[in-house]
């Protein structure tokens, strides 16, 4: 809907570009024998503010609107004076004039090697079409193809064609793409997209993304070249067609075995064109959109996403350099830089770093290797067989002059003597990597060369050691005394801090209470919340230091929990302290702020670990049934052992976090409510979370069977490594519970087992053993349901499930209210659908 308003803003828009001539510029084909020269006077022309130039030789619209439209002909980008020959997206007016924002080119004949005003583009009686310089030189052409022409056009996604006499196309420019893709343009097999050495340098440089059998991949060159990046299809590929991968629908799809269809014969819609995707300079494979109202081409999507994010593109810390988050370093040893390495120019531009010493492959009785711990590289292609030791790894690079580094790989859950080594031959950007994020333990090895330089770089280093400890001994007297009169003045201020708080509050006396800490302090060791860990229904949680230690603080929503019941559930949480639980450590309650410290988790949720396995390999079967165990403990103890019975109420993989040795610990008792022990029933609100709510939460009265309903979800989940509700698949399979029910009855249990793991397949007697012992924790009434401690003496093969279960299961109707529907949960339920007392 296009107002008048709209309309208006437009009109003036169109003053943005300098008008030589009010001319339009109407031919979307060319007939043979025909030269363009390029200059002012003899091709309709735009100037733009800042000093672009288009120069349209055919222009194709899009309608008869305000659209957009593909021209080609001369382009000049700013600072330089040289023009390009290529296809290029300008917007235009009813009357197909030109008008306002920078037009972006889409593909270009002579990126490496512009030309200059007066240059010619001529379509020859043979049909080629030829660019030549100012000078006449031969800059270049489609070649002869021995098909005859009949003309050229511009199609109406923006491709460049020659064509015969019947139509049929002979030469296009979408079968040499450069670093774009627009709308409807395919990459088949083989196609390359080549990035730019820089924005304004169109020379291809050594980053490039292509199509292989299975789908897109990025790279960057070298001998042999190393991956970055892949999009690859789910399906297998069948047929023997040309892969392809195709710019549609505003994302890149890929199709494995369809026959390709000319793209010219597709009638696109108009709509779909106003954007392009384009390979930057910096290997990023990015979605540019049409902005109308600020007249730009801003990047909308980052259509590939690394491994390790930003810090995942092989050049954005330059060669040698380590990424972390925003900041890139060079190697260094023992902390001194001198040591081996130097930035390459202005350290603040990123462009990487030179060994000081050159690797000679004369003197390799000279290579050592440098030792980067907790560092990771992006290309894992080529391993090293049988290197599965940190010195085998080591020794197999050092024996070969072609080794640069060698990254090596221990995953959890391996033995010591089973890692991979990973060989690289040049060395791009180091990832620094944080535990977290992946599950492997990871170092680099990087080979230097020692020499003269080295050494003396070395006794430079013990001089200035020395220098160091003189100049600082001094000072350091003085800060120690100063350092003793603050912590004095602290002590005393922090006595006085909380004589105060005890006038009002008597917690402290609590022996397990956990420790309170001020708002400022939190917000200190915190940086200022700026470490934002995840985010749940009642606030988000931080990464802090205390000391030495990491912590999580949770910060709560104030509006929500008054002092009184935060208190109160705080004297709950602090009082309950099990391995499989995670630990209060602190808490803050000042004026509106409401914050709890927990101990961190080093490898997150483990929604992280089952759901999102493209950043990290499958969990072995070892690993998942000694997760669920631990889920079951921590639970166990909850509901039975400990002061207060307390049912948890939201168990789901977002709130079970696993430690650095992926042990489980149950998290979050912020839904909890308390559950005495001689009432076994209790009614709240409806909390929780749909897809792993029980079915009597909206029939009848809520027990702590709840959570075994929701343990049960759990179990399938890490089983067959989706979520239970995944509304991405086919309606009959997006309902795991649903599926379960239905395999069950088919006896194919086998195929919910996770197919991404090798070790989950050959452990296939247990995992099925471990489902239907799910089918247990899921049946519908929850009574029925087998209570935690049972449900530990089954995982510990005290007691074994009876059949009879399976077909209760079964035989169980399945519907299941709510979970399907998050918006329908979102409204509270009516006092009817609830029974029992409020
Ligand atoms: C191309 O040739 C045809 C037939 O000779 C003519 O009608 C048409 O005007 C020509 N087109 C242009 C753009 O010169
Ligand atoms: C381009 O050619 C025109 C006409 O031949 C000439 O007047 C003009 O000076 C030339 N421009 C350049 C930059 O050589
Ligand atoms: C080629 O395309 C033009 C324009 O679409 C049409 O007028 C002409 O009839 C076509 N010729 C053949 C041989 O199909
Ligand atoms: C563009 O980059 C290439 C490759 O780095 C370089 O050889 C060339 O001189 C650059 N061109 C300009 C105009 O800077
Ligand atoms: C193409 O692939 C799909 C699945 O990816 C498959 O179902 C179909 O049979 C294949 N077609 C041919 C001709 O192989
Ligand atoms: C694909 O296989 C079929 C039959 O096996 C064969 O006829 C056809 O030529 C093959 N196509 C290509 C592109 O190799
Ligand atoms: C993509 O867009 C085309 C044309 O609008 C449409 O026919 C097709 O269904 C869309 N495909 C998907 C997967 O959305
Ligand atoms: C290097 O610095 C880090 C932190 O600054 C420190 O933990 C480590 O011990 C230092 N290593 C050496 C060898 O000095
Ligand atoms: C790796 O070990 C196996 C068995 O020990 C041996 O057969 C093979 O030759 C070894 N490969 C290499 C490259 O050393
Ligand atoms: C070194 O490794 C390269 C491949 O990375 C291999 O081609 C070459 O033969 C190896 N050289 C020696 C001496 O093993």
């Amino acid at each position: 809907t296009m107002g008048p308003v709209r309309l208006f803003f437009l009109v003036l828009a169109t003053a943005a570009p300098l008008f030589s001539a009010a001319q339009s510029f109407g031919y979307p084909t060319a007939n043979l024998s025909t030269l363009w020269i390029n200059n002012d006077a003899s091709l309709p022309h735009v100037h733009y503010k800042g000093g672009l130039v288009v120069r349209p030789i055919l222009l194709r619209s899009q309608s008869k609107y305000y659209s957009q439209s593909f021209g080609t002909g001369f382009f000049c980008a700013p600072p330089y004076d040289m023009f390009y020959f290529g296809v290029f997206i300008v917007q235009t007016d009813p009357d197909t004039r030109i008008i306002g924002g920078n037009p972006p080119v889409v593909w270009s004949a002579n990126r490496a090697r512009p030309v200059r005003e007066n240059a010619t583009v001529e379509l020859t009686s043979d049909g080629e079409l030829i660019l030549r310089d100012a000078d006449g030189s031969l800059v270049w052409s489609t070649g002869s193809s021995g098909r005859s022409v009949a003309g050229m056009v511009i199609t109406n996604i923006g491709n460049l064609v020659l064509f015969d006499l019947m139509n049929a196309t002979v030469w296009q420019s979408f079968d040499h793409p450069t670093d774009a893709l627009v709308p409807g343009q395919s990459l088949l097999e083989g196609m390359k997209l080549t990035a730019s050495t820089s924005a304004t340098n169109w020379t291809e440089n050594q980053l490039y993304a292509t199509v292989l059998s299975d789908g897109l991949y990025a790279y960057v060159a070298s001998a042999p070249p190393q991956n970055y990046y892949m999009l690859t299809s789910n399906e297998d590929k069948t047929g023997n067609e040309t892969t392809r991968v195709t710019f549609m629908n505003s994302s890149l799809c890929i199709f494995l075995n369809s026959t390709f269809k000319d793209p010219n014969s597709i009638s696109w819609p108009t709509t779909t064109s106003a954007q392009f995707i384009r390979l930057g300079y910096d290997g990023h494979l990015r979605m540019h959109e049409w902005d109308m109202a600020e007249e730009t081409w801003p990047a909308v999507e980052e259509v590939m996403k690394p491994n390790f994010g930003d810090c995942g593109f092989p050049t954005v810390c330059g060669e040698y350099g380590i990424c972390t988050g925003r900041k890139c370093t060079c190697p260094l040893q023992d902390n001194y830089s001198s040591g081996y390495f130097k930035p390459i120019g202005d350290p603040k531009d990123n462009l990487g770093c030179t060994p000081l010493t050159p690797i000679s492959c004369q003197e390799m009785q000279h290579h050592q290797l440098l030792t980067l711990d907790e560092v990771s590289y992006f290309d894992v292609n080529y391993p090293v067989e049988n290197a599965t030791t940190p010195d085998d790894c080591k020794q197999a690079c050092l024996k070969n002059c072609s080794c640069r580094a060698v990254n090596f790989r221990q995953y959890y859950g391996q033995t010591g003597t089973d890692g991979h080594c990973l060989w690289v031959t040049k060395v791009f950007s180091l990832q620094s990597i944080k535990l977290e994020s992946v599950n492997y333990k990871s170092s680099v090895f990087i080979k230097v060369q020692l020499g003269p330089s080295n050494s003396a770089a070395a006794s430079a280093r013990s001089t200035n050691n020395s220098n160091l400890i003189l100049g600082t001994a001094i000072p350091a007297i003085v800060i120690v005394v100063l350092l003793a009169i603050v912590v004095t003045l602290y002590l005393q201020r922090r006595r006085a801090y909380y004589d105060k708080k005890d006038e009002d509050f008597s917690f402290d006396q609590f022996a397990r209470m956990p420790a309170r800490f001020s708002f400022q302090k939190l917000r200190e060791c915190t940086q200022g919340f700026s470490k934002k860990l995840g985010e749940g229904g009642f606030g988000s949680v931080y990464e802090g230091k205390l000391g030495e230690e990491r912590v999580a603080v949770k910060r709560l929503e104030s509006a929500r929990q008054g002092k009184k019941e935060f208190l109160a559930e705080v004297e709950t949480i602090g009082s309950i302290e099990h391995i499989n639980l995670v630990r209060l450590i602190g808490f803050c309650a000042e004026k509106s702020q409401r914050l709890l410290v927990y101990e961190y988790m080093p490898r997150g949720s483990l929604d992280r670990w089952i759901h999102y396995r493209h950043n990290n390999a499958p969990l072995n079967w070892g690993t998942r049934s000694r997760i669920i165990l631990d889920i079951a403990k921590g639970l166990c103890y909850l509901h039975e052992e400990c002061r207060r019975k307390m049912a948890h109420l939201d168990i789901k993989p977002q709130n079970i976090l696993l430690d650095e040795n992926f042990n489980a610990k149950v998290a979050d008792f912020g839904l909890s409510k308390l559950i005495d022990r001689d009432q076994s029933k209790v009614v709240t609100v409806m909390r929780g979370t749909p897809g792993y709510l029980a079915p009597e939460w909206l029939t009848s009265q809520i027990t702590e069977k709840v959570d075994v309903y929701s343990f049960g979800v759990v179990v399938m989940e890490l089983i067959s490594g989706r979520k239970n509700i995944d509304n991405s698949l086919p309606e009959a399979s997006s309902n795991l519970t649903n599926l379960l029910r239905g395999k069950a009855r088919d006896n194919q249990l086998s195929d919910l087992i996770d197919k991404h793991s090798e070790d989950m397949l050959s452990h296939h007697e247990q995992v099925i053993q471990m489902m239907k012992f799910a089918m247990w924790c899921l049946l519908n009434d929850g009574c029925q349901r087998p209570s935690m401690s049972t449900v530990i003496k089954v995982l510990e093969g005290v007691t074994s499930i009876e059949t009879a279960i399976l077909h209760r299961f079964i035989d169980a109707n399945s519907v299941m209210p709510v979970q399907d529907n998050i918006s329908a949960y979102s409204v509270q339920p009516q006092a009817s659908t609830l029974s029992g007392p409020r």
